[in-house]
């Protein structure tokens, strides 16, 4: 049986990562109104991703036996003016999301809850790639973005991404 705290928090990371996908729908969409369909393409790649992330946490809770609870998903509430904001914001946002998962795993090291530790390291790495990914997309944009042919060929190299499913299997 879990600890109640700790699955408290994991059930509260299902909701988080709902609205990961949500806020990435709208990172595309403000990229599909400015014309740039690769970008609008990373990100909605990227929100099919939060959406199996809650996926994850949801399996990971009922296979430890315990209800699920759903609560209503915030609407996305990022102010998006120029082509670097979903960027900038996207990389706080994976900021946030990493101190979340550590404060699970607090939560689970606190109570010697090896399993639970064991499925979120998968996370704990996840979150490093994707802090790298956001980063690595600014400065790119930095590079470039500001060249309408730069743009362009970014713009081509992300509508180059293509979905898959996690590696992780629970
Ligand atoms: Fe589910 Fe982008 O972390």
């Amino acid at each position: 049986m879990l600890n109640e705290k700790v699955i408290e928090l994991l059930n509260a990371q299902v909701n988080k990562e709902f609205y990961s996908a949500y806020l990435y729908l709208q990172f595309a969409n403000f990229y599909v109104d400015q014309g740039l369909s690769g970008f609008a393409n990373w990100y909605k790649i990227q929100a099919q991703e939060e959406r199996d992330h809650a996926l994850l946490f949801i399996q990971y809770l009922q296979n430890n036996d315990v209800s699920v609870t759903l609560e209503a998903i915030d609407k996305p509430d990022a102010v998006l003016q120029n082509n670097m904001d979903p960027l900038k914001a996207g990389l706080k946002h994976e900021q946030y999301v990493t101190s979340l998962i550590h404060t699970i795993y607090d939560a689970a090291y606190a109570v010697k809850d090896f399993r639970t530790m064991q499925f979120l390291d998968w996370f704990v790495k996840e979150q490093g790639e994707e802090e790298t990914n956001a980063s690595d997309l600014i400065k790119k944009m930095e590079l470039f973005g500001s060249d309408p042919k730069g743009l362009y060929m970014l713009d081509q190299e992300l509508g180059g991404r293509v979905y898959s499913a996690p590696s992780l299997v629970l």
